[in-house]
């Protein structure tokens, strides 16, 4: 799918396949300090990478690209259901989780491209895709740093509302979207 971002370049939106990871591995080396102190759901080698998506289905991720250049400039991953190290905080809001209508999501955009419509771009592409599959309830993988401004009204504008708090080097929301 293509969008038009907000300085009028095309960008295409789509799934991540194994054959990406060598240009995923430079989206990741050039994120900058700011991105990096907020971003960070899993290794950004090839090898973790490479882990992350060789079984199908467990990781999905989504990229948008520079139809201009086909650099990479967003990247999206959702997990199926839930990590299991979040559970008993994610429990303790009373929620019930389930590892087949559940999902935890990380999103992120390079540093030249963000507030420029990109991340919602994604979003809605992968929240489409993620109905067609049967997910129900999208979780933030490990929280938003509560002083992340530009994250949590990026969430909150797609609907996600605040469960709780956490400390983890400073404070943290939990927050959920539930998909109808
Ligand atoms: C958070 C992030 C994914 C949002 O994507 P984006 O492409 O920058 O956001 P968009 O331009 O699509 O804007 C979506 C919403 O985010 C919020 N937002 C975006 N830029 C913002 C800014 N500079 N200040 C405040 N809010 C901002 C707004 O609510 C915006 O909606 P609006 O344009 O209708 O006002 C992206 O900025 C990013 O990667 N940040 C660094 C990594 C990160 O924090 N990831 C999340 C970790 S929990």
């Amino acid at each position: 799918m293509i969008i038009q971002s907000k300085n009028n370049r095309q960008v295409l939106l789509r799934k991540l396949i194994p054959h990406d990871i060598d240009k995923l591995t430079g989206y990741f080396q050039k994120l900058g300090p700011e991105t990096l102190k907020r971003y960070g759901p899993h290794g950004f080698d090839k090898q973790s990478l490479f882990e992350l998506f060789k079984n199908a289905g467990y990781h999905t991720a989504y990229i948008a690209e520079d139809a201009e250049t086909s650099e990479i400039i967003a990247y999206s991953v959702i997990l199926s259901g839930y990590l299991e190290h979040d559970n008993f905080r994610l429990q303790s809001y009373g929620l019930t989780l389930s590892h087949k209508t559940d999902g935890t999501f990380a999103p992120s955009v390079a540093d030249e491209w963000q507030s420029l419509g990109v991340g919602n771009s994604l979003f809605h592409f992968m929240l489409a895709d993620l109905k067609l599959n049967g997910i129900k309830r999208i979780i933030l993988w490990g929280g938003v740093q509560s002083d992340n401004q530009k994250a949590v009204n990026y969430y909150l504008k797609n609907g996600f509302r605040i469960l709780g708090e956490f400390e983890y080097n400073g404070r943290n929301y939990d927050m959920i979207l539930e998909i109808y």
